[in-house]
């Protein structure tokens, strides 16, 4: 991998060997470059690599969501401030407007009478797993877990679910852009006329329960901003929890002592969970911000104006924060990671995606004893992605 200081020159990442293994790339910036300007496929941004430094950049209010600033000054009037009505497009106080008002459907309460379901869904999904493969776990297991989980939660009925996942299936795989745009298309439009027969026919799931809020002056989620919510749940919580499950089970296939201690110790789940969101992050680099001003991180200057990723797999492997971070540990306390983000716009959905890996990653490392991978490691493909990380597929046999 080509990892020259080129001084002025916008530096080619994301290209070769790094979507095999991004680790040593991130390293040799976090040590030589922690703020440094990359080339993208569509445009440029700085990534910022340092776990103090990503902290601090997550609630530093000159690093903004709203990306007219990177337009000169006389062309900013009358461009709208987000593209789409999402909260995790904007600042305050349009984001604290609704993600108050999303709050109030969102409750803990909602996601602990969820579990339940949870592990019905993913039983179901386990059990339908053939003894004998190869099976490719990513599309017949750590994909469909999070879609149905979604469609539960907001609500979306059994007899739609087929064509849900067919949609979010498209989003989020490697087919083309305008197969994306159209399954994004179909979806809003499924969307829409779903929330509008949640009017007539409410249940107790979330559609219904953020059509029914309002705060203290009578405030409500347009129908464009509920259809937009919607939306963002399904991506936001689908695309990242797919490579959590994926991710930690080839974390445990790779490391047969780390899947030996959980098996021998199913309660070691919980920190196993904080820790494959540390060691191979789903979100290796968190959604784009834009400096409203000059911002200043490890003495390097981001010019106003520029676009920046805050770098997460960078920074839950920085052995500044952390003792030995190239070492997967189950045991270990990584709780502090940045895998969620922090800040204002922190997951919304971080307690359902725990619960979602430590059920689907649990049961079946509990379930499949002789669970093992169908290909050699070296021969596993990843997403060429610069914001998730995960695999395209994930070859295994299940086993008994
Ligand atoms: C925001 C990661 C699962 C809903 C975020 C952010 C990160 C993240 C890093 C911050 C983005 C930013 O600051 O720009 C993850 C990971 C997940 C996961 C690693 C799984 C392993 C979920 C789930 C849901 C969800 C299951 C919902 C069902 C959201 C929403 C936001 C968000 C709505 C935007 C919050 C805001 O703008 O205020 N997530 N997420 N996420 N996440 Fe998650």
């Amino acid at each position: 991998m080509a990892l020259t200081t080129t001084g002025t020159e916008t530096h080619d990442l994301f290209s070769g060997d790094f979507w095999t293994d991004p680790h040593p790339a991130y390293a040799a910036l976090r040590t030589e470059e922690p703020v440094r300007e990359l080339a993208l496929p569509d445009g440029k941004a700085w990534l910022i690599s340092r776990y103090a430094d990503v902290r601090a950049a997550f609630v530093d209010p000159r690093l903004s969501k709203d990306w007219r600033w990177t337009l000169p000054a006389d062309q900013r009037e009358g461009q709208p401030a987000a593209p789409i009505p999402m909260m995790i497009l904007m600042d305050p106080p349009d984001h604290t407007r609704l993600r108050k008002l999303v709050g109030r459907s969102f409750t803990v309460r909602r996601m602990n009478d969820l579990q339940p379901r949870v592990e019905e869904i993913t039983q179901e999904l386990l059990d339908a797993l053939p003894a004998e493969g190869p099976v490719d776990l990513m599309r017949q297991y750590a994909f469909l877990v999070p879609v149905l989980v979604i469609c539960e939660l907001l609500g979306v009925p059994a007899e739609d679910r087929d064509m849900f996942s067919a949609w979010s299936s498209v989003m989020v795989d490697d087919s083309p852009q305008e197969e994306k745009f159209a399954a994004m298309g179909s979806l809003n439009g499924y969307l829409a006329e779903l929330i509008e027969r949640k009017r007539t026919e409410p249940d107790d799931a979330l559609l219904s329960g953020l059509l029914a809020v309002s705060d203290a002056d009578g405030d409500r989620l347009s129908a464009e901003e509920l259809v937009a919510m919607a939306t963002l749940l399904l991506i936001a919580g689908h695309e990242t929890t797919v490579n959590l499950i994926g991710n930690g089970v080839l974390a445990l296939l790779t490391h047969p002592e780390q899947r030996a201690r959980l098996q021998a110790d199913p309660s070691l789940i919980t920190s196993a969970v904080e820790e494959f969101l540390r060691f191979e992050s789903p979100v290796s680099n968190a959604p784009m911000r834009f400096a409203s001003e000059d911002v200043e991180y490890s003495g390097v200057t981001i010019p106003a104006g520029s676009t920046v990723m805050l770098g997460l797999a960078a920074a839950n492997r920085d052995p500044e924060w952390l003792e030995d971070p190239e070492r997967l540990d189950i045991t270990r306390d990584s709780s502090s990671g940045v895998f969620f983000g922090h800040g204002i716009h922190f997951c919304l959905g971080a307690q359902l995606a725990r619960t979602e890996g430590r059920v689907a990653i649990g049961k079946l490392i509990a379930q499949r004893p002789d669970l093992a991978l169908a290909v050699d490691p070296s021969e596993l493909v990843y997403r060429e992605s610069t914001l998730v990380r995960g695999l395209s597929r994930l070859p295994v046999t299940p086993g008994e």
